[in-house]
């Protein structure tokens, strides 16, 4: 089966590091995911997702198409310029969205359930210039894309859908144009409006937590796991110090990829692999925005060189604790005898 495209066009912006953290020096990214799932004629399911970066702004209410703002500063920017307008056709936009789904699946007799995925937006440079998307896709593959230059709508796959939808609506130049306005101008300026009512939520910043621990998966092998979690935005960098020097990539190195935790903030994990009591020393180095010029320098404290040593140290903790407390129930003694002494010289 092939793997479905689209889904991972649908995150990739996620995926790119960094993609909005720095407002003035890297791109942003606006996008609606919109997935519809078409039972029949008569009824389908809604959901759908608008994010600035991973930020998300609205969601669509799949009971009743309306739109639920995450932010009221959201609410605030929608309410400005053509956003508010798109807001108010969204449901005449879906009704027709659906309308027209069912001519074309008629036309080609496609199957139900349909399975209908829309990625739009734009990406806006740090020079103010703007690039606009819009994919299709259908069943979890890519159907069609819109090309904004050629005012076109391009086929993704060799089907009769495919060929049929954009033949179609590359001939409605009403749709057409209209498109290539929202997913620019409109879209560009709506990022521009969010950017200045919601600085304080997008530029947000959460330090890293990092942690080292180690697992011996095998006798002659020593996992050391660094894990870091709990920063945002994104953009992370986690290394390895062997005796202070950076590690290289290498099979020894296995980095995770960057997870979301539930309160939009990021985890990741770099494990090491060494060979157990190999003399080096190793520390794990995190750096982040939040962090400014400093680094995180966590080093593995090798708790298990040997087991000796650890024990000894007990024992002489043991005899530390037991000696205190002889003296201290000695000198509580003395203390005793010399009250004693005391009372017996006022009696
Ligand atoms: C359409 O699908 C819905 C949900 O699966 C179902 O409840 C309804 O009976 C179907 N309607 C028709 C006309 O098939
Ligand atoms: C849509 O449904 C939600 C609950 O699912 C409700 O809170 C909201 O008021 C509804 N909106 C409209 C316009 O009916
Ligand atoms: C603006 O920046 C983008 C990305 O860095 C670049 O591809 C584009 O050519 C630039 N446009 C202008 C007009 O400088
Ligand atoms: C990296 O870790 C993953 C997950 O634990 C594992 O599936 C993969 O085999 C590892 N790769 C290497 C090169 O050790």
């Amino acid at each position: 089966m092939q793997p479905p495209r689209l889904l991972l066009l649908l995150f990739l912006p996620l995926l790119l590091p960094g993609m909005w953290a720095d407002p003035e020096a890297e791109p942003q990214v606006l996008q609606l995911l919109q997935t519809s799932f078409i039972t029949n004629f008569s009824s389908a399911e809604m959901s759908g997702v608008a994010l600035l970066g991973d930020v998300p702004i609205f969601a669509l209410d799949p009971a009743n198409w309306s739109i639920h703002f995450h932010w009221p500063w959201a609410r605030q920017a929608t309410a400005e310029g053509d956003a508010e307008k798109i807001k108010s056709h969204s449901k005449l936009f879906l009704r027709n969205m659906v309308r027209y789904v069912h001519e074309m699946a008629q036309q080609v007799q496609c199957n139900y359930p349909l399975v209908v995925q829309i990625r739009a937006g734009c990406v806006l440079h740090p020079n103010r210039t703007s690039w606009g998307f819009m994919d299709v896709g259908e069943g979890g593959r890519d159907l069609i894309a819109f090309e904004m230059e050629r005012q076109h709508w391009e086929p993704r796959q060799s089907s009769p859908l495919a060929e049929l939808v954009s033949k179609s609506l590359t001939s409605k130049k009403a749709i057409t144009a209209f498109m290539e306005h929202l997913l620019s101008i409109s879209c560009q300026s709506y990022i521009l409006t969010l950017c200045r009512y919601g600085r304080a939520d997008l530029e947000r910043q959460e330090p890293p937590v990092a942690t080292v621990f180690s697992r011996t998966p095998k006798p002659d092998q020593l996992l050391l796991v660094c894990r870091v979690t709990g920063f945002y935005p994104r953009s992370i960098s986690v290394a390895w110090l062997q005796d202070g020097q950076e590690v290289l990539p290498g099979p020894a190195l296995n980095t995770s990829a960057i997870l979301p935790n539930a309160d939009l903030t990021y985890q990741l994990r770099s494990i090491l692999a060494v060979a157990p009591h190999d003399g080096h020393s190793y520390a794990c180095r995190v750096r982040h925005r939040s962090l400014g010029t400093r680094s995180l320098l966590i080093p593995w404290e090798n708790h298990s060189i040997a087991p000796t040593v650890g024990i000894a140290i007990a024992v002489l903790l043991l005899l530390a604790t037991a000696s205190a407390g002889g003296f201290w129930w000695w000198k509580r003694r003395k203390g005793e005898e010399a009250t004693w002494e005391i009372q017996e010289f006022i009696i």
